[in-house]
């Protein structure tokens, strides 16, 4: 049989064997006629160094005998395992390749040992990449001339596989605004803000020092829990190998044989209890409690500054009530919906949509009344892409109370209109049932300061009951109750 000796790279990770393995294949070379060599690698020691081209040139003359064509998951799993430093890599790539031709399922099997092989070396690579994720420590360059104003970061690290140009995208997602280079034996990897340069050019280790070290250790050292010192676990994450690169191991054996004395001594100091609940209530409500806005503007504007409850850090914005500053009948939403918190006004959604067409039919001017919800940020969970409505909680809605209450001290309106369970309990607390008091109106305080309250269903739910029989009579008491609104909104002295 005749032999081709095909020789690569030995920072070539898959591309160049990629061409050699199609060119075999398509001439049906079983892998005992290939010598798959390492260029420039630990091979040439042997005397056995080849002539690259000579070997591809050969197999070249000989006919191509058939198309191949590899699955996308064998390309995957190879693509994974060339990475790794195993000088026979390229030849049991190759034989995966030969053998997948005769049984497509052999990536299943776990037990063949070429397999096995291969996927040892994949999770080795990926070992190696999660190694170099956690200990990469850059160091500040100084910057001078064209180019000040970046700050620019130098890493020497020692991988012990062939993963730089799999790893450059991490590192340049997770530190983009600044300019680095990671220098390792096997090439070296530099991101300037904008590409990522890679050189498979071995490189020396440089001197490193920003002047920070010590900066460095002391912080270390802070978080080093004496309690927690489990040194097993500590050799398995951090193995031995990278212990030379890692400023803060110098620290390591001082602290661990510390770490007995000093859980000793925390456990001997007095214990200070913590202030009991009622003292902390106490302490709160001895704050000063600064004054609410007293016009609807200045209102709004600390609405829109609003963090007392999360709900701000995903929402859009705040959004605040809108209608006349002394409108005689406010209506109480729940929240805003996905719409309202990208437009910044309330009702303006599908529920809104709803809304205005019922005042509509009911002879109600929409512009008379003050809409406003009990919760002003919109709560929702990500599906996709896709933002779907959650019903604000208890903390939520006490979070928002003041806005509410402050809402209706300054519009004191004569009618409140809750819109569902949500508005219901913000106004009225836990105590009503929506199912009880749905469709009906009640009074609340006396004299002046006497309010009508008025309990109608959400439109949102009234949207998702449909054409049914149980939608038909809910719409029919929803109209009803607009109805009542609009009598209201006429009776002489309005
Ligand atoms: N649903 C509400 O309760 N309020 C809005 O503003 C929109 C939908």
């Amino acid at each position: 049989m005749t032999r081709y000796v095909l020789s690569v790279e030995d920072s070539a990770v898959f591309e160049p064997w990629r061409e050699m393995a199609r060119a075999a294949l398509q001439r049906d070379l079983p892998p005992q006629a290939i010598d798959w060599r390492i260029r420039g690698g630990e091979m040439d020691l042997f005397g056995q160094q080849t002539n690259d081209s000579d070997g591809m040139v050969a197999l070249t003359e000989a006919p191509v005998l058939k198309s191949v064509t590899l699955r996308a998951s064998c390309i995957a799993l190879l693509r994974d395992m060339l990475c790794h430093s195993d000088p026979g890599r390229f030849a049991l790539a190759y034989r995966i390749a030969w053998r997948v031709q005769g049984n497509p399922h052999l990536l299943d099997v776990a037990t063949d040992a070429d397999i096995a092989k291969a996927r040892i070396m994949v999770r080795q690579n990926r070992q190696d990449c999660h190694k170099m994720m956690a200990f990469v420590r850059f160091r500040e360059q100084p910057v001078q001339g064209e180019g000040a104003g970046r700050r620019r970061f130098l890493a020497w690290f020692e991988p012990q596989h062939h993963i730089l140009e799999r790893i450059a995208p991490f590192f340049s997602k997770r530190f983009t605004d600044m300019d680095w280079i990671i220098l390792t034996p096997r090439g070296s990897i530099c991101w300037d803000g904008k590409d990522l340069a890679y050189s498979s050019e071995p490189c020396e280790q440089p001197e490193l020092d920003d002047g920070f070290g010590d900066l460095w250790n002391t912080y270390y050292a802070s978080t080093f829990n004496p309690a927690r010192v489990r040194t097993k676990a500590m050799r398995r994450e951090m193995p031995g190998r990278y212990w030379k690169n890692l400023p803060e191991t110098r620290l390591i054996p001082q602290l661990v044989s510390g770490a007995e004395a000093r859980v000793r001594t925390m456990a001997e100091q007095e214990l200070l209890p913590a202030p009991t609940f009622h003292d902390r209530l106490r302490a709160r409500d001895s704050l000063p409690v600064e004054p609410l806005p007293d016009t609807l503007e200045a209102l709004a504007a600390k609405v829109r500054t609003c963090t007392a409850c999360p709900l701000h850090c995903e929402a859009t914005q705040a959004v605040v009530g809108e209608g006349p500053a002394h409108a005689r009948i406010m209506v109480v939403g729940e929240q805003p919906g996905d719409q309202e918190d990208l437009a910044g006004r309330p009702f303006v959604g599908p529920a809104g949509q709803l809304l205005h067409e019922a005042l509509g039919a009911a002879g109600v001017d929409r512009s008379a009344l003050y809409l406003t919800n009990a919760v002003k940020h919109f709560r929702f969970r990500l599906q996709g892409r896709r933002r779907i409505h959650q019903t604000p909680d208890a903390g939520h809605m006490v979070a928002c109370r003041p806005w509410l209450e402050q809402e209706i001290a300054l519009i004191r309106p004569k009618l409140i209109v809750s819109l569902g369970a949500t508005a219901l309990r913000a106004l009225d607390g836990p105590g009503m049932a929506m199912a009880d008091v749905r469709g009906t109106s009640w009074r609340v305080g006396s004299g002046e300061t006497a309010v009508q309250r008025l309990a109608l269903a959400h439109p949102s739910w009234l949207l998702r009951l449909g054409d049914g029989a149980q939608g038909d009579s809910e719409r029919q008491r929803f109209a009803e109750g607009l109805s009542r609104v609009r009598e209201f909104l006429h009776q002489p002295g309005s």
